[in-house]
C-alpha cells in the first residue's frame, strides 16, 4: 500500500482527525514562510522585528515589517489545499484544525474549528492598555486613542505567551485524536513543536523539507502541501 493509501485508510477509520499547520501551508498562496531559503528570517532578524523589545526600541522597523506583511496578504488568497481541508471538515473527515499562521486562510477557506495559536494579523490593539484599535490606525502609525500607546497586530511575538484558549483547545483535541496531520512547519518553534508528540494517535507529516528531528512520525510525505492534499483527497474520494 502506498503512503497516500495508508493515510487515506487512517482517515477513513478515524473518529477524530486534527490538522496542525505552519507557514509552509501558505507558501503556494504566495506568502513566504520563515526559515526556508526564501523565508522572512533569511532576510530579516526576527529579534529586530518580531519581539516586544523591537516594538519598544525600534517601532518604525517593527511597524514597517508588519505593514509589509499586511499589504502582501491583501494580494494573496487561500489555495486548493486550504479548501480541501475546509471540505474535509464539512464531510466529517477532519474534526479540528490548529495553525501557527496568522494569515486567516483556513477561516477564509471555510474551516470553522480553528485555533490560531500565534494570533491573527487582521486585528490590532494597543500594546500598553490593551484596547483594540483599527487596522487603518495601525497602518497610519497612529498612537492609541486612549493612552497614546503603540499599536500592534494581535500576533504572538517571540517571548510572549500563546493565547491560552487556543492552546488549551489545540492540546486537548490533539491528545484525543486518532490521527494528527502536521502540514508545512519546520517544528522548530516551542511550544507548538511539542504538540504532535502529545497524541496517542497516528502522526502524519507533510512537508517540503523533512526536519531531522521529525523521527517520531508514523508516516512522512515529503512534498508540497497543496499537491499532497490533492493526492490524498483524490484517493479519499475514490474510497468514500
Ligand atoms: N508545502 C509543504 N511544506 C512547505 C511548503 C509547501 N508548499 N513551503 C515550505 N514548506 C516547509 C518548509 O520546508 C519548512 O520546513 O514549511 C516549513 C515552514 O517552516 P517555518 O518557516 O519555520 O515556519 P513555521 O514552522 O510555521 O514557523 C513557526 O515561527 O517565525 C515564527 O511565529 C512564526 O508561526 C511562525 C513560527
Amino acid at each position: 500500500m502506498s503512503k497516500i493509501e495508508t493515510v487515506v485508510d487512517w482517515l477513513l477509520s478515524s473518529n477524530k482527525t486534527v490538522v496542525l499547520t505552519g507557514a509552509g501551508m501558505s507558501t503556494e498562496s504566495g506568502v513566504p514562510d520563515f526559515r526556508s531559503a526564501s523565508g522572512w528570517w533569511t532576510k530579516t532578524d526576527p529579534q529586530k522585528v518580531a519581539t516586544v523589545d523591537a516594538l519598544k526600541t525600534d517601532y518604525p522597523l517593527f511597524h514597517e515589517f508588519y505593514s509589509m506583511r499586511i499589504q502582501l496578504l491583501e494580494k494573496c488568497a487561500p489555495h486548493k489545499g486550504h479548501y480541501i481541508l475546509a471540505d474535509w471538515e464539512k464531510k466529517g473527515v477532519l474534526h479540528h484544525l490548529a495553525t501557527q499562521n496568522v494569515d486567516g486562510f483556513h477561516l477564509q477557506a471555510g474551516n470553522k474549528n480553528v485555533d490560531e495559536l500565534h494570533g491573527s494579523i487582521y486585528t490590532f490593539r494597543c500594546h500598553s492598555c490593551g484596547r483594540s484599535a483599527a487596522k487603518e490606525a495601525f497602518l497610519a502609525m497612529e498612537s492609541c486613542a486612549y493612552c497614546n500607546g503603540r499599536l500592534r497586530p494581535n500576533v504572538v511575538l517571540f517571548g510572549e505567551m500563546l493565547p491560552e484558549k487556543a492552546w488549551m483547545s489545540a492540546l486537548s483535541n490533539i491528545q484525543r485524536a486518532d490521527v494528527v496531520i502536521v502540514i508545512g512547519t519546520s517544528l522548530e518553534v516551542y511550544p507548538v513543536n511539542q504538540l504532535p508528540m502529545m497524541t496517542k494517535g497516528k502522526k502524519v507529516y507533510i512537508n517540503k523539507e523533512i526536519a531531522s528531528h521529525a523521527t517520531y512520525f508514523d508516516c512522512i510525505l515529503e512534498g508540497k502541501a497543496k499537491e499532497v492534499l490533492l493526492e490524498i483527497n483524490e484517493q479519499l474520494e475514490k474510497r468514500r
